[in-house]
């Protein structure tokens, strides 16, 4: 797949055309951000760690029923995806409070809750990714009806497969943000990336954070966190 100019650069990724004009070059960056892009910093080997990883668990997420972006890994940063027009939704799952949840509540971090919750934020960075819900998803034409209970369905799945296997690891998966994309024809899959950047994962006997946050929170240890998470993954693939 030959990889042609660049389309667009994010935050933690590149997007490159191809010579198919119904897929995509992803590249993953060792940049990190937190805070829409306040704190700015670099975690080693991020990119490579994330890339891995993502394309593990989507295919995981195939293989149980939950069409997703992926194609093919072509490199230790770079992969194949399917073109989509993203869902301009981040859709946060918890199984866990904490994070922004505990904040806003006003509760400690760590209480198991008896169902998963879900969220939607609308994803505008210049307007710092406001929480919303169906309806004014809904008013503000950034997905029909139907499109959304078919994201929730797909979230909830997602939910229940990352749930048993990571815990088949040892890692508790306390929250994540999942966005979704619309093929060429409308369908929607699962698109972005599933990642130590995009979870909350915490040691089952420990409690130890294993992701993002010892970025955010200046904890420490974010690179040997994001090796730990990958070697219960995929052992030293
Ligand atoms: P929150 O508790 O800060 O709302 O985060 C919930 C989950 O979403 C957590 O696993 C981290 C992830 N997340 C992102 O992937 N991107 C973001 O921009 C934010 C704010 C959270």
């Amino acid at each position: 797949m030959e990889k042609l100019q660049q389309l667009y650069e994010g935050k933690a990724k590149k997007v490159y055309a191809t010579s198919d004009e119904n897929l995509l070059i992803v590249d993953y960056k060792d940049d990190a951000t937190a805070f829409n892009g306040l704190k700015k910093g670099t975690i080693a080997g991020k990119g490579v760690i994330n890339n891995k990883m993502s394309n593990f668990l989507m295919q995981l997420l195939e293989k149980k029923g939950v069409p997703t972006h992926f194609c093919e890994e072509i490199s230790d940063r770079e992969t194949v995806v399917k073109k989509v027009s993203i869902v301009p939704l981040e859709v946060i799952i918890r199984n866990v409070s904490a994070g922004s949840f505990s904040k806003k509540y006003g509760v400690e971090e760590g209480i198991v809750f008896d169902e998963p919750t879900i969220e939607f934020s609308y994803k505008n960075d210049e307007l710092g990714d406001p929480l919303l819900n169906a309806y004014h998803a809904i008013a503000l034409k950034l997905a029909t009806r139907d499109e959304i209970e078919l994201i929730k369905k797909m979230a909830f799945t997602v939910d229940q497969v990352l749930t048993e296997y990571f815990l088949g690891l040892g890692i508790r998966l306390v929250d994540f943000k999942l966005e979704f994309g619309r093929l060429a024809d409308g369908t929607i899959v699962l698109a972005d990336e599933i990642s130590p950047d995009t979870c909350r994962l915490w040691d089952v006997k420990t409690n130890e954070k294993l992701d993002k946050d010892r970025f955010r929170r200046d904890m420490g240890g974010v690179e040997d966190a994001y090796n730990e998470v990958m070697k219960r993954l995929m052992g030293n693939k």
